[in-house]
């Protein structure tokens, strides 16, 4: 499609030098089953649109929509032009290389449910791959309700489409998040998984590890020898994880009323900003040598037993609230959401890691929609100084705090104590400040671009392996099982940081939570 030379990318957090062996983008063609969803339209067509703007789809390449929704091929393309007018981080509009992209695909009307909707499907995708000449590696994204994800990996299997092994034509799997709804069925879902396809072809998709801020956390540990050594508990004294969102559920009331905050949020992309914190530096850095120290962290967390939940946990869901001049509808009164709901919209719990680097240390992760802002940060408190020097009043108690912002503003930052000018030894707290797009000019890819990419190249560093998932879930299911048997939330206002319950979960250990600058 593009007329560029194949892209040639770099291994994960790699320079392409001359002399290395560079992974170059295969002809391939994806299908996106759930061609008419959000997804489809917000995150993954804007995202192969940006790749083709960068010249790094591989030349031949084919995208395949399919959902129930009917659309001509011309329907279709006009559709998604518009949805990558809107989200698209570059716009407007590239005419000649949105023509040459709009040429690689093709739309298929079926019913995840019907075994011969899938021989259609083939019929078109041979068709398709014959037109734009992306022979027969396939890569198949899962952009569906999780729960039809088991009919659409049994069917994928049994119409052919989907060939178990690596040997080429490949065929890869990406499936969306959340992997299961809790350890049993993220079990049997890995089970059907694997009579379609070996390990190496799955792709379980998380996209905040395509964050270019989550995969600095690694740079940030173990590319620098400052900051490792005092990250444990020699001189940390906690650890606050915040991911606050200003938007409520927009729209996908039905599926968060299934979800809820801890299997949305918590189960995933939390637990990813937990485990790249506090895993110990890999062997190497490759697919499984990554994921392995992350899963001996997820076996190190403490579980929250079922009757500690209301020590633990705090659950929240946001009511209906006047901000800023405009009504905003609680989450009860959102479409598809029971005006009974207690599913909760916000949750902060308190975690402890039993390792050795980690014992004594808390962790405190909080997240919810409709908070004061967006705002996701790791926020590393440091122990007190042993004995003030300068005397108690001058404003060196405040401990050093590192702070991972992983989005907005970009950036690290480290508080400090520095002196005030002038005659007395007056102290005042200061900030290092490193920000992305100050040092690096450039706008980063989306997330989705990223991981889109690697699954083009058969990278699967940023995706979740399948014992991952199971130990994640491992930790939520009694958290599950503690609020199914005490159903009840707390609300909050729109525009607050949750409620009180949230404070006094941090405050009964002496703590407050960082107030972002
Ligand atoms: P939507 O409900 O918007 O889209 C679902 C898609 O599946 C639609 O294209 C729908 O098309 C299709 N579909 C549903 N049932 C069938 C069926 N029986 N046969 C054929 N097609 C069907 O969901 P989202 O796009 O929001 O989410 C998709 C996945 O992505 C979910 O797993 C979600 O958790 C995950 N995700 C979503 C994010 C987002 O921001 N939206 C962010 C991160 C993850 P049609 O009705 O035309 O058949
Ligand atoms: C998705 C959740 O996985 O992540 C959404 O389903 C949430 O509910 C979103 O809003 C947050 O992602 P980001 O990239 O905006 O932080």
């Amino acid at each position: 499609m593009s007329e560029r030379a194949p892209y040639i990318a770099p291994t994960v957090g790699q320079t392409v030098h001359a002399d290395q062996p560079a992974r170059s983008a295969e002809p391939c063609t994806i299908v996106i089953l759930g061609a008419s969803g959000d997804l489809a339209h917000r995150k993954l067509v804007p995202a192969l649109y940006n790749l083709a703007l960068d010249g790094a789809l591989p030349s031949p390449f084919g995208l395949v929509g399919y959902s129930r929704t009917p659309y001509t091929d011309d329907e279709f393309r006009a559709e998604m032009k518009e949805a990558v007018s809107e989200h698209s981080r570059r716009t407007p509009i590239d005419a000649a290389v949105w023509d040459r992209f709009a040429k690689s695909m093709s739309y298929c009307t079926g019913d995840f449910g019907n075994l011969e909707a899938y021989q259609k499907l083939k019929t078109c995708l041979e068709a398709d791959e014959k037109r734009t000449g992306a022979g027969g590696n396939r890569i198949f994204y899962l952009a569906t309700p999780p729960s039809v994800f088991p009919i659409i990996l049994g069917n994928l299997s049994a119409s052919g489409l989907l060939r178990k092994g690596t040997t080429a034509p490949w065929s890869r799997v990406v499936i969306e998040k959340p992997f299961g709804r809790d350890l049993a069925s993220a079990r049997s879902l890995n089970e059907i998984v694997h009579k379609s396809c070996d390990e190496r072809q799955v792709y379980r998709i998380d996209h905040y590890l395509g964050k270019e801020t989550v995969q600095n956390i690694l740079a940030l540990r173990f590319a620098n020898s400052i900051f490792e050594p005092l990250l444990s508990r020699r001189h940390v004294d906690h650890v606050q994880i915040t991911a606050a969102e200003e938007l409520g559920v927009e729209g996908r009331g039905g599926y968060y009323e299934e979800a809820g905050v801890l299997r949305d949020m918590v189960q995933n992309h939390m637990m990813q900003l937990l485990t790249l914190t506090t895993m110990e530096a890999p062997a190497a850095f490759d697919a499984d040598a990554v994921r392995d120290e992350k899963v001996k962290v997820l076996r190190a967390i403490r579980p929250i037993a079922q009757n500690e939940v209301g020590r633990y946990t705090v659950r929240g869901q946001y009511r209906a609230t006047k901000l800023g001049g405009k009504d905003l509808p609680g989450y009860r009164g959102e479409p598809g959401v029971s005006p009974n709901s207690t599913t909760p919209t916000f949750v902060a719990l308190a975690l402890s890691i039993d390792n050795w680097r980690w014992a004594g240390v808390p962790f405190y992760l909080r997240t919810g929609k409709r908070l004061a802002r967006r705002l996701t940060e790791i926020a590393i408190h440091f122990e007190s100084i042993p004995h003030p020097l300068f005397g108690h009043d001058t404003g060196t108690d405040r401990p050093n705090t590192l702070i991972l912002r992983i989005q907005p503003d970009e950036g690290i930052a480290i508080r400090f104590a520095a002196k005030v000018p002038g005659e007395a030894m007056q102290l005042r707290e200061v900030t290092f400040d490193f920000r992305y797009g100050a040092a690096f000019g450039e706008q980063a890819p989306e997330a989705y671009e990223r991981l889109l990419l690697d699954c083009i190249l058969g990278d699967a560093t940023l995706f979740t392996r399948e014992d991952e998932v199971e130990a994640s879930w491992r930790l939520m299911d009694p958290i599950l099982q503690g609020w199914k048997a005490q159903p009840r939330v707390s609300p909050y206002d729109c525009g607050s940081w949750g409620p009180a319950e949230a404070d006094e979960l941090i405050a009964r250990d002496g703590r407050t939570w960082r107030k972002p600058i």
